[in-house]
């Protein structure tokens, strides 16, 4: 990529400045934001606390599986927690019936039911 080109991510990349590097380097923002890394790529993005990962993943321009239009029902959208997984709230019930019915992996979320309080970096087995 030439220098100052828009990177494959879409360019949401920068929007979580130069000091946020590898994973566990993250800082909150006083704004109540929160910075949630998609990996492999590294693409990042600065959320509102209380956005779920699969709507993050969507500002990332990242593609997410999902057949159930985000309630929770499908399974398709299991992320695995690389980090910050201490700021996401515990799996209710639904969550933990959606994965048990769906077969998804116990270390996986439902990207469309979880909304990080502090910052966090997710992959999928697909990215
Ligand atoms: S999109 Fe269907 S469970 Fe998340």
């Amino acid at each position: 990529m030439r220098d100052g080109a828009t990177p494959a991510t879409g360019g949401v990349e920068r929007l979580c400045g130069a000091g946020i590097g590898p994973l566990g380097a993250f800082a909150y923002d006083a704004r109540m934001q929160i910075t949630v890394r998609f990996l492999p790529s590294g693409a990042c993005v600065r959320v509102p606390v209380g956005t779920t990962l699969l709507e993050a993943a969507r500002r990332a321009s990242l593609p997410i599986a999902r057949a159930c239009g985000a309630d929770g029902i499908c399974g398709r959208c299991g992320m695995e927690i690389l980090a910050g997984a201490d700021g996401l709230p515990p799996e209710t019930r639904r969550e933990l019936d959606a994965k048990r019915r769906n077969r998804v992996p116990e270390h996986q979320r439902l990207a469309c039911r979880v909304a990080p309080t502090s910052a966090v970096a997710v992959t999928t087995p697909y990215w």
